[in-house]
């Protein structure tokens, strides 16, 4: 096993790796990318830097989207979960602080410039009411038509194809999807709530079950390959493999790619969610656990640093 791997079974496959070294790490053609990417916005992750430049943070963006292009089987999906626009940016204080900007960066415009001229092929775009605004502070020009500032709650799902929007290999394969799911998951303006950290071992970002589920069942078929290549703590390869895919996530930090690996034991075994907050066992992390899980299984290391995050209950990646 290589080093970067951190875990793998039959059904779900962890690198402790950069999402970028992917092309170097995964075997499988991938059929459908599900992911939430950090927004740039200052949150605490422990390893990743959080509070980039916005050039230097959307050169990041590109480089995620050339790498990812040389994993993807013809007709693969690509979803990505990000804000229609930030007004926050770095103030040099490290991860956890930010300042807000005097304008709105339209982000959701320029995740789509990037994908589009690396010849990624527009499918859809889903907007996702997550309802739940805490911390509105940017309100502009307060009760003033001088410089008033909108907040827009809803998050956006940008969907592209790779190659051909049709699958080329869809023929006797079953997406395991109901119908009333899919006349209502087909509308594109979806509503249900964010993920509280409390329920995620303290991850300060992840995204709901309900997430990764519609867009797993909409956009792949069973025994697909679902890659996130910011797994944080896996919600999507726990999905996926609820759902009969294949997973296989990336996270770059140790903490949660053993949340992941357990969360992904437990969607078989248990609740579906480990115990928060979650500390491995050694002894339950079966022969398929390399070193690394290993180490940080005897370490300990689990979200207890991170379980007073500041942000609180905000959903907000
Ligand atoms: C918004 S969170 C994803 C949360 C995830 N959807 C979940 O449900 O838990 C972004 C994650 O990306 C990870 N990350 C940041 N930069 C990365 C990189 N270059 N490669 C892989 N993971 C990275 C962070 O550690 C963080 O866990």
């Amino acid at each position: 096993m290589d080093d970067a791997s951190f875990y793998e079974d039959e059904h779900t496959q962890i690198f402790l790796a950069d999402c970028r070294t992917a092309p170097g790490l995964v075997e499988k053609p991938v059929h459908l990318i599900v992911t939430s990417p950090p927004y740039n916005l200052g949150k605490d992750y422990g390893t990743a830097n959080d509070q980039l430049s916005y050039e230097r943070y959307l050169s990041d963006v590109e480089e995620w989207g050339i790498a990812w292009k040389e994993l993807l089987a013809p007709g693969a999906r690509v979803a990505i979960n990000i804000p229609v626009d930030t007004n926050g940016e770095r103030n040099g204080r490290g991860n956890g602080s930010r300042k807000l900007t005097s304008s709105k960066r339209f982000l959701l415009a320029d995740y789509h410039r990037i994908f589009e001229r690396l010849g990624y092929i527009y499918n859809t775009t889903i907007l996702w009411n997550e309802g739940n605004v805490s911390r509105r502070t940017a309100w502009g020009s307060w009760k003033s038509a001088s410089d008033p500032w909108v907040t827009t709650p809803t998050e956006a799902i940008l969907v592209y194809s790779w190659r051909t929007r049709k699958r080329p290999d869809a023929a006797g394969k079953k997406s395991g999807i109901w119908r009333d799911e899919f006349l209502k998951w087909s509308l594109g303006t979806w509503d249900f709530a964010g993920e509280s950290p409390s329920r995620v071992g303290g991850h300060p970002a992840a995204f709901p079950r309900e997430l990764p589920r519609r867009i797993i069942r909409l956009f792949s078929f069973i025994g697909d390959t679902v890659l996130d290549p910011f797994n944080g703590s896996g919600t999507t390869t726990a999905e996926a493999r609820a759902l009969g895919r294949y997973g296989i996530g990336f996270d770059i930090e140790p903490t949660y790619c053993s949340y992941a690996v357990a969360r992904a034991q437990d969607i078989c075994f248990g609740s579906g969610n480990p115990p928060d907050p979650y500390v491995p066992d050694p002894a339950a992390l079966t022969k398929n656990v390399n070193k690394n899980a290993r180490k940080a299984a005897r370490g300990q290391l689990l979200f207890t640093s991170i379980d007073g995050h500041p942000e609180g209950n905000q959903p907000t990646r």
